[in-house]
């Protein structure tokens, strides 16, 4: 070893002892005659000092380095002066009194500043560029250490728990898990393509039916989709799968996988059971299938108070069989009018005829253009019903259910966000249950809206083909503070239904076949009763490391446009690798 300590280790403990310390200049600092170098690795920083008198060698070898310079250097551990103490450092009660240097590599100056603060002003695009120096960035290397530990502890947890890892091929066949596929073209069989695995679905459901009965894998997807702040084209989730459950099962065991992941990490440990409420109630209170739970503000139904009112707009919408819904956005009574405005375009975009609001006074008057029409009856039950306090801010939406809901739910963030309500909250688990199967496409079809292996709810099974979209599902999602963390379903394990399933969702037969031959034939060898989920496992150790892009926890991501900006990936390549691959021969007959 080059090393006897890493840069983040010597104590008060240490002092006295020969040391040995490789790692990047931080800093040199020419302090009168005495050099001290911050010497960095990923465990921390060191304070070297350089004196004269101990080795003018070592010295000018010092004073000769620049930042980022990698660099050995053997000294005596010591004590600081007690004014010298640095208690930011885990290291800052000691220094190294060196008197030996030997510089390792240099180094050209970095096209942006390795420290924390100021590499956070320049471009994320410069930094994605030259990633291996964004990594050494204190911060970052937190960040890949943290999610090495969540990483860690979910493998011994599912392992106790007598699940084995099972890796799936990456080159397979298109998965119909929502996103466009990456298909990989085939040189051996001209014309046909492989797809990337959008998550390893069937295979692990393969692997029940062959008896595995606990599965797990921290498994790499790739899905073609439009990317965000919490999307990228690969991922990782850490899969599970597990025969022989009920949704319950997997829910308490993910609830343990998710507490000890937090402890991995540092964080406080949720207590468990994590909450749970149904997909309906989700949608009723937050108007959204991924409440974000660090804070009330949640949408009350105010039909009832509403029904015979002087208002007519919210009467007529209770007579039509429409809602009234409101929400009280707490303390914002004061947004100005510049914010009103923009908050009842935005409910128009989503749909709705308007967004009434009444602005409650300091002196508890309210003021608002609709309340002249509201009785003293329906003034006090709403109130009571939103508990209204003065400096407090109602929007109403009265349309159709859905609409109402989803827009208030939006609001409802935009409210949540301006009030500063989530901040420091502490984390906000939930579970979202009983998922409707089905939903209808932009083009009026059907389609799964977790997976068509999903199975429905027994009692409701009778209407899949009378009244599909109210058929629920055994499906549920894990959300943390209003992110979709994870998702699974109890899948069906019997080949007729499963056939059934593929003819609501539209497909002929002989497609059925082409695509899920094999699924069908699969359960027909005596598949056992089987469920699972996935977890997002970037967007939990984003959470966890309290992240605001999946990609600072991901040591190599892609930019918005699905780039490696490092590798220059995506690249031509050249007129050969395209002969090979038989470009140009995409059409499907050329296989036949
Ligand atoms: P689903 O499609 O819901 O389920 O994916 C599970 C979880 O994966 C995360 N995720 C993503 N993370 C980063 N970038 C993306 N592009 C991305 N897409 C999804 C989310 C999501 O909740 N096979 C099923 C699981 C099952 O039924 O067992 C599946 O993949 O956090
Ligand atoms: P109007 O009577 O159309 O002038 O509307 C009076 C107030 O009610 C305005 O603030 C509108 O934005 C609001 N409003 C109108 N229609 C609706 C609706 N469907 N839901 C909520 N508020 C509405």
């Amino acid at each position: 070893m080059m090393r006897s300590h890493t840069c983040g280790e010597l104590r008060s403990a240490d002092v006295g002892r020969r040391v040995t310390l490789c790692g990047w200049v931080q800093t040199v600092r020419d302090h009168g005659g005495l050099i001290f170098m911050d010497l960095r690795d990923r465990h921390g920083v060191s304070q070297v000092v350089f004196d004269p008198k101990d080795s003018r060698e070592a010295w000018d070898t010092a004073q000769s380095t620049r930042t980022e310079y990698v660099a050995r250097v053997a000294g005596v551990v010591e004590a600081r002066p007690p004014d010298m103490v640095n208690p930011k450092l885990a290291t800052g009660e000691i220094e190294v009194r060196a008197n030996e240097i030997t510089i390792l590599n240099r180094a050209r100056t970095p096209p942006f500043p390795l420290d924390d603060e100021e590499a956070e002003r320049v471009s994320e695009e410069l930094r994605m560029a030259h990633r291996y120096l964004d990594l050494r960035r204190p911060k970052m290397a937190r960040r890949l250490m943290l999610r090495h530990a969540m990483a860690q502890a979910a493998r011994a947890y599912l392992d106790r728990a007598g699940f084995i890892e099972i890796e799936t091929p990456i080159l397979t066949k298109s998965t119909p898990e929502g996103a466009r596929d990456y298909l990989v073209p085939s040189r051996v069989n001209p014309g046909l393509f492989y797809a990337l695995p959008q998550a390893p679905q069937q295979y692990k459901q393969l692997l029940m039916i062959a008896g595995m009965d606990r599965y797990f894998q921290l498994a790499r997807c790739f899905r073609d989709e439009d990317l965000r702040a919490d999307r990228q084209p690969e991922f990782t989730q850490i899969d599970i799968e597990m025969s022989f459950v009920q949704p319950d099962d997997i829910m308490a065991l993910t609830d343990g996988l998710v507490a000890e992941m937090a402890r991995a990490a540092g964080r406080p440990v949720p207590a468990l059971p994590l909450p749970r409420m149904t997909y309906a109630e989700a949608m009723d209170r937050y108007g959204s299938d991924k409440p974000d739970l660090r804070f009330g503000m949640a949408i009350e139904n105010v039909s009832d108070i509403f029904r015979d009112s002087g208002f007519k707009v919210f009467a007529e919408a209770v007579r039509r069989g429409d809602v009234v819904k409101a929400v009280n956005a707490e303390g914002l009574a004061g947004i100005p009018i510049r914010v009103a405005d923009e908050w009842t375009a935005f409910a128009k975009d989503c749909g709705l005829a308007g967004l009434a609001h009444i602005r409650v006074q300091d002196d508890g008057a309210w003021k608002s253009p609709i309340v002249k029409f509201f009785s003293e009856g329906e003034r006090s039950a709403l109130t009571e019903r939103l508990n209204i306090r003065p400096g407090d801010l109602i929007l109403f939406a009265a349309d159709r259910p859905e609409r109402a809901n989803v827009a208030l739910g939006k609001l409802r963030l935009l409210a949540g966000e301006m009030a500063g309500a989530m901040e420091g909250k502490p984390f906000a688990f939930t579970w979202v249950t009983e998922f409707p199967l089905l939903e209808r496409d932009e083009e009026g079809r059907l389609s799964s809206m977790h997976h068509p292996f999903t199975a429905p709810m027994a009692e409701d099974l009778p209407r899949l083909d009378s009244d599909p979209l109210s058929v629920r599902a055994q499906a549920y999602d894990l959300v943390l503070d209003g992110v979709e963390l994870g998702g699974g379903s109890i899948r069906i394990h019997d080949p007729e239904l499963q056939t059934r399933m593929f003819r609501a969702l539209g497909l002929a037969d002989r497609e059925i076949e082409s695509r899920f031959g094999h699924l069908i034939r699969a359960l027909e060898y005596g598949a056992p009763p089987h469920g699972g989920l996935a977890i997002g496992f970037d967007r939990l150790a984003m959470l966890m490391a309290g992240a605001s892009s999946i990609r600072d926890v991901i040591a190599f991501p892609k930019n918005q446009k699905a780039m490696d900006l490092l590798m220059g990936a995506p690249d031509r390549v050249d007129a050969r690798q395209l002969r090979d691959i038989h470009w140009g021969l995409a059409d499907g007959a050329a296989a036949e």
